[in-house]
């Protein structure tokens, strides 16, 4: 099974981050030196995508630029012997292609979905959300590729969430425990009340689906309030018998669509990082000691509120 193909969704508004998001995409937020999207890619090419489908937006040219060469750029940078600057963009570009597709109007994820269809053969395909950041020895995708080449079948990424999260997320109905980290899934709910959950495993961001998926998506369109989400399709492909699996991927996974995940994600990265992990160590033992007055200052103010 050759699974080579992954969408990226990136055309949504970046509401729980306003105002940053207002005229700069959420996908170019920085996660240390690079942009996240550019993090997204990554992880794609080290699990095998070949072609990535972008979904994105009339505000979303800057995403489409970082991928584009830039013959300026390059010439300055060559005249002044700083290319390495630029390699990890280089290795991007001979190792896989990209095609920007736009979603005119928001209305929901499948529908982003749906608009990369014609870009998707009979295949297995992948999607990748960008606001779920995955740090894992192997590959989060990778990991779900295996799976699914394993089980010939559609696999989705879920991680257990403490009880009261429950209904940010689309939350699997397990149908079969195959083993401590494999479910036969009988049904997702996309963002339950607490009380209806039927289980505490989210879905996380990453997909690898059957290209039936599109056929779903277009059945249940015309039935769909507001927005046509994934999650229903997935449960419509169950009930015409497809098989998806949910594997409990490993490794941190950020949410960086909201300011609180991206700081945790910047600051986790960071401290795991050589290069900026000493300075960060240095930083923050600076400033939880008592000669740091900014602390000190902030604590204060915390006692007389
Ligand atoms: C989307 C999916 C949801 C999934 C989540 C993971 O929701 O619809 O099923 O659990 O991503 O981040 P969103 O967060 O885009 O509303």
């Amino acid at each position: 099974m050759e699974i080579i193909k992954a969408v990226i969704p990136a055309a949504g508004f970046g509401t729980r981050f306003l105002p940053y998001t207002k005229s700069i995409p959420k996908e170019m937020l920085p996660l240390l030196d690079r942009p996240a999207i550019q993090s997204i890619v990554e992880e794609g090419i080290a699990s095998g995508i070949k072609n990535f489908i972008m979904v994105t937006n009339k505000d979303k040219e800057s995403i489409i630029n970082h991928f584009d060469s830039n013959p300026l750029l390059e010439t300055f940078l060559r005249e002044k012997n700083q290319q390495n600057l630029t390699e990890d963009l280089e290795k991007i570009n001979r190792a896989a292609d990209f095609t920007f597709v736009r979603q005119s109007e928001p209305l929901g994820l499948g529908h982003a979905i749906l608009k990369a269809q014609h870009s998707i053969g009979k295949e297995h395909f992948a999607i990748m959300l960008p606001d779920d950041i995955l740090i894992s020895k192997i590959p989060g995708l990778s990991q779900l590729i295996r799976v699914a080449r394993q089980e010939k079948a559609s696999i989705i990424a879920v991680q257990e969430v403490p009880q009261e999260c429950v209904s940010s997320y689309g939350i699997i109905k397990i149908k079969k425990q195959i083993t401590p980290n494999l479910f036969k899934v009988a049904e997702i709910i996309e963002k339950p009340k607490q009380k209806d959950a039927p289980s505490n495993l989210a879905v996380v961001g990453r997909y690898v689906l059957s290209n039936k998926i599109f056929s779903s998506l277009e059945e249940i369109a015309p039935y769909a309030i507001n927005e046509l989400q994934l999650t229903d399709a997935i449960t419509h492909m169950l009930k015409n018998n497809e098989k998806v699996f949910a594997f409990k991927i490993q490794g941190l996974r950020y949410d960086i669509g909201t300011p609180v995940g991206w700081l945790k994600a910047t600051l986790g990265m960071a401290l795991q990082s050589p290069e900026y992990g000493p300075y960060m160590r240095r930083f923050l033992a600076d400033l939880d000691s008592p000669e740091s007055f900014v602390y000190n200052k902030a604590k204060n103010i915390h006692h007389i509120i």
